[in-house]
């Protein structure tokens, strides 16, 4: 309780991930990436074999995961997955298995982990409703979808990875759909927590917007 986390949660491509990044930065905290954590557990599961409505099998997974974090790269095992975790085959692998209870509520001591002094910003989806309530700052990220789809777009050109925008549009509303619509911590607003709408923000604007609230608060 006594160090303090600022909760970032939002919908995917809203750009919550760089804007979480650089405040982290620029307060000198930890970080962390939620929703790399459900990419790896779904990465493990395409290896492994394990089909996507078999709860006790991912949970298992999750369990077990052996990740590492580091300056911005990750780690399975012994294999660096940095690019093979933001394929859009493992996104929508992510979003499935965060589906279950199972796998969200193993995953959450790893996740608390991560609160260390000086202090912890974590972006996600559930990180001011579920993971921090307790959270000194709690933002809720998002753009609209059109500017998420040119953004992600944007990302993997720069990747040298092809992309159509259609399909990323088609896909940024269908794991919308999903991770609002699922029982298990929907993506949602909390009560607590502010808006913050980048759609016409650069992320230094955003940056600043949260900096600010955090100010505010200390
Ligand atoms: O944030 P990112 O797009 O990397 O997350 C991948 C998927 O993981 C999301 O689509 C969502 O279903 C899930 N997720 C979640 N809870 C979090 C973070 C991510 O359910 N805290």
């Amino acid at each position: 309780p006594d160090v303090p986390v600022i909760a970032i949660d939002g919908p995917s491509a809203s750009g919550k991930g760089t804007v979480a990044q650089r405040v982290a930065e620029r307060l000198g905290f930890h970080y962390l990436d939620s929703g790399a954590l459900y990419r790896l557990v779904a990465l493990a599961a395409l290896r492994a074999g394990v089909a996507w409505d078999d709860e006790a099998g991912l949970e298992r997974l999750a369990q077990e995961l052996k990740v590492r974090f580091d300056a911005g790269r990750v780690w399975l095992g012994d294999e660096e997955v940095t690019d093979a975790i933001r394929s859009e085959e493992v996104s929508r692998g992510a979003s499935s298995v965060a589906q279950w209870p199972a796998v969200r509520e193993a995953l959450l001591d790893r996740q608390r982990a991560f609160r260390q002094p000086p202090g912890l910003v974590a972006d996600g989806r559930d990180m001011g409703s579920v993971v921090f309530p307790d959270a000194r700052v709690k933002i809720f990220l998002t753009a609209s979808p059109e500017v998420r789809a040119q953004r992600r777009y944007k990302q993997l050109m720069e990747k040298g990875m092809s992309a159509n925008i259609q399909t990323l549009l088609q896909d940024i509303r269908a794991r919308d759909a999903r991770d609002s619509q699922r029982s298990a911590a929907p993506l949602q607003k909390c009560a607590d927590a502010s808006l913050l709408d980048t759609s016409d923000l650069t992320i230094d604007q955003a940056v600043e917007a949260v900096l600010k609230q955090y100010r505010a608060s200390s």
